[in-house]
């Protein structure tokens, strides 16, 4: 069957998403936008055959199948439940949702509809992570017992942008410490411990965090994210015996390698000639509908779940509150 997708809200990540699609074969019908005339803009740039004036008109449209929600994280729950009450397979762009609470509401809401919801982590589907996923499984480090991973980037200072406005979702965590934290749950577990420190803006935002998770048989993760210098952006995955390396930047299409314990390389790879990622997704997202049992994939909603309870309680210990937090017990 192929999947005719429709996309909610036209900023910078539905423009990347769309454009990699489009290349990448698959088909969009719809794009829906809080104004027309920035719809109209869209669906013409990128050879889309209706636009919508708003998000309703969208997720109403019966040419559409699947519905790509792109807008900022505050909207999620709200986009991705008007999208799942229409009947509609909903991939929600990272995070998933400002809370774990909201994520629940819309995972059990795609349940209860027999739909499709996924977030949208696109670095799980990039093949190279696949075959971590093997070389851990297959035993070739040993045991794993250590996740480093990093994800700075200089990103816009303007207290006015989304990444710096607590009203909409703005912190590091959300935005970048997910691809850390949600990398850590792939290869270790949905953590049984965590303690984070942060630094926040004059806004309550985060700017940077560390966090140490720990993980089912005392596996740990050390994690550090920020959104006001650009590091490296490496990972490596350390067993017993032997390790990955992810040169950076770890998370997008890269090199990679298997060391034994002395550190001396005994496979090597290239990911940069892969395809670009979010079609690795959009597929998923698509194999995941086909397969007609929602719950698996590179990216299982109820790990999703879990990640944003991670988040939740990396947020309370640092003191970053959204307004879906409802009012502090202290206050
Ligand atoms: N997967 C990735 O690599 C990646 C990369 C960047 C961002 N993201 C995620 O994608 C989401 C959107 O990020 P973005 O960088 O694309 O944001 P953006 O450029 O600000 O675009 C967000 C879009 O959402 C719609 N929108 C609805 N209500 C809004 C509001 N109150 N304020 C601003 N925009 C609103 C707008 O579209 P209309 O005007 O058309 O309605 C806007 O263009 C975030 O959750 C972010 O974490 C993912």
């Amino acid at each position: 069957m192929t999947v005719r997708w429709g996309v909610i809200g036209t900023g910078g990540i539905a423009r990347s998403f769309v454009g990699d699609c489009v290349a990448a074969g698959i088909e969009f019908t719809a794009v829906g936008s809080r104004t027309l005339e920035s719809a109209r803009a869209f669906a013409t740039e990128f050879g889309i055959p209706t636009a919508h004036g708003s998000y309703e008109e969208l997720v109403t449209d019966d040419q559409v199948d699947a519905v790509y929600v792109a807008t900022p994280h505050t909207r999620h729950a709200e986009d991705a439940l008007l999208a799942i009450g229409a009947g509609k397979h909903t991939l929600v762009e990272k995070a998933f949702t400002i809370t774990q609470v909201e994520a629940r509401t819309v995972v059990d809401a795609a349940r209860d509809a027999g739909v499709a919801v996924m977030e949208a982590m696109w670095t799980r589907f990039l093949p190279q992570m696949a075959m971590i996923r093997e070389v851990v499984a297959e035993g070739r480090i040993g045991r794993p017992v250590l996740v480093e991973a990093t994800h700075h980037q200089a990103l816009p200072t303007d207290p006015r942008h989304r990444l710096r406005d607590p009203a909409l979702g703005g912190g590091a965590l959300l935005d970048l410490g997910i691809y850390p934290l949600s990398f850590a749950v792939d290869v270790l577990g949905v953590p049984t411990s965590v303690v984070a420190a942060g630094t926040l803006s004059e806004q309550g935002v985060d700017t940077q965090m560390g966090l140490v998770l720990t993980h089912q048989g005392g596996a740990q993760s050390m994690l550090h994210f920020g959104m006001d210098v650009r590091s490296p952006n490496t990972a490596s995955v350390i067993g017993e015996a032997g390790r990955i390396d992810l040169d950076s930047t770890w998370y997008t299409p890269t090199t990679w390698r298997v060391r034994d314990t002395d550190g001396t390389v005994v496979e090597e790879y290239d990911g940069r000639e892969e395809l670009a990622g979010y079609g690795h997704e959009a597929r998923g997202f698509e194999a995941l509908i086909a397969s007609g049992d929602h719950r698996g994939g590179p990216m299982p909603p109820e790990e999703t779940v879990a990640i944003m309870g991670v988040m939740d309680e990396a947020r309370r210990q640092v003191g970053v509150r959204y307004a879906a937090d409802g009012p502090s017990s202290a206050s």
